[in-house]
């Protein structure tokens, strides 16, 4: 998608930060008045619009005031022709902000209603979207919510954790909108992260590899790929090119990856050495299987026999052989899953495997790890530094692991 400026010209990039900030009908729409002069302040181009019920909370002339622009409040007020409005702004903007965004909003966002401009907008924008939920602690729990902040994480939106605090039902609870500095902060933050793997080759494993006992049954791990699946849809929201080798599990492969379906260790080996020569950074999230049966059994074993005593063999450790490959420009981080020592067996891997980076998961800590939405983890440098992800989402998480990556290939 070229964006371009309002009279038509193609951008390349060059001027300040655009921002559309979407205003939607919660208690802390006053925030988001404070939120345009907070973007304004950092440089950033605002225009705003507003769903209708929020242009009865605070009239639009106070943001119209705020940002300089006029305000869209419905599919016939904006700019230009009104049937392509909203196909303009979504051409001009580098970021769709939404603070506060109620829960009828991610609603709408997540199963793609489009009845009014921003939620016609939204389906517009090939632009990062950055998400500032405000609602009631009940409404914020809510299945229905949890599900379609999933959808929209799934799609590689960010999200802002609304704060806790005492909400304007009177009630003390999760669900307040985060302070309109904050918010700026973590828009700046984006922007100036959005392009940063432009253009990268980047290689993703995901998932556990399975490893056939007979015609029926396998050995294999409690990997979802979730982890794997959020670090190529990151590496995606950055601008680069993902392969994702995945081994299976249940999830949708990020939208713009090109999938390589695997099932055992051998295939993850055999595509991993395909797909390696062209990229410049590899990212094995994957459990891979570290045995196999010694022997597949051509037919569904009998339980009459009894017992089963299985040999398994060694798989071969696939970071270990792509060694020899590495040519000079190329990055490499794994993931080591443990469960004692974590810190100090990490780091041997890290040595042991020739990785410029690793991302040490202590897996036996509670809801964290395989098959959770959530992780935390220590990234291991060669030489000795390291650096903390605090228990977050397996999201936030991507976000630090390639700001760490990113930093390293531009020399920051
Ligand atoms: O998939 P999820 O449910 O989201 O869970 C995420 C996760 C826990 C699987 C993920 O965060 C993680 O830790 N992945 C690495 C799992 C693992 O296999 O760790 P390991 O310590 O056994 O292996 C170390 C590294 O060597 C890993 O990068 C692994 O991909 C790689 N490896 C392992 C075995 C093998 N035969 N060849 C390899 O290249």
């Amino acid at each position: 998608m070229v964006r371009v400026d309002t009279d038509g010209n193609e951008r390349a990039g060059k001027g300040p930060f655009r921002v559309t900030l979407g205003v939607s009908a919660g208690i802390s729409i006053y925030k988001a008045c404070d939120l345009v002069r907070r973007l304004k302040e950092r440089g950033c181009e605002v225009r705003v619009v507003m769903t209708g019920h929020a242009a009865q909370m605070v009239a639009p002339v106070t943001f119209q005031a705020l940002s300089g622009n006029a305000v869209i409040t419905d599919l016939f007020t904006g700019a230009g022709e009104p049937s392509i409005a909203h196909i303009e702004l979504a051409k001009w903007e580098d970021l769709l902000l939404v603070a506060p965004a109620t829960a009828n909003v991610l609603g709408k966002f997540a199963r793609g209603i489009a009845d009014d401009f921003l939620s016609t907008h939204y389906l517009a924008t090939t632009a990062p979207v950055l998400l500032a939920p405000a609602m009631n602690g009940n409404m914020w729990r809510h299945p229905a919510v949890r599900e379609n902040l999933k959808i929209l994480e799934e799609r590689g939106h960010v999200f802002l954790q609304p704060g806790r605090g005492s909400l304007a039902c009177g009630d003390v609870d999760e669900g307040r909108l985060p302070e309109p500095v904050a918010i700026a902060e973590e828009a700046l933050l984006l922007l100036s992260k959005a392009g940063d793997l432009s253009g990268m080759e980047v290689l993703v494993t995901a998932g556990p590899t399975r490893e056939a006992l007979d015609p029926v049954r396998f050995l294999s791990n409690r990997s979802s790929g979730k982890m794997g699946y959020a670090v190529a849809r990151e590496a995606l929201r950055r601008g680069a090119q993902v392969t994702l080798i995945s081994g299976p599990t249940s999830l949708e492969p990020p939208r713009g990856s090109r999938l390589v379906p695997v099932t055992t260790a051998a295939e993850m080996e055999a595509a991993v050495a395909q797909h390696f020569p062209a990229c410049q950074v590899l990212v094995m999230a994957a459990a891979v299987a570290d045995y196999r049966a010694a022997q597949i059994l051509p037919d569904k074993r009998k339980k009459a026999k009894g017992g089963w005593t299985l040999a398994l063999e060694p798989t071969a450790d696939i970071l270990s052989n792509i060694r020899g490959l590495k040519k000079k420009g190329q990055f490499v981080c794994g993931f080591a899953a443990e469960t004692e020592e974590v810190k100090a067996n990490a780091r041997k891997k890290l040595e042991d495997k020739g990785l410029d980076l690793i991302a040490a998961n202590d897996v036996s800590a509670e809801g964290v790890g395989f098959d959770s939405d959530r992780n935390a983890l220590i990234l291991l440098w060669p030489g000795g530094a390291e650096e903390r992800v605090p228990e977050t989402t397996k999201a936030a998480c991507s976000r630090a692991l390639w700001d760490a990556i990113s930093e390293a290939l531009h020399g920051a």
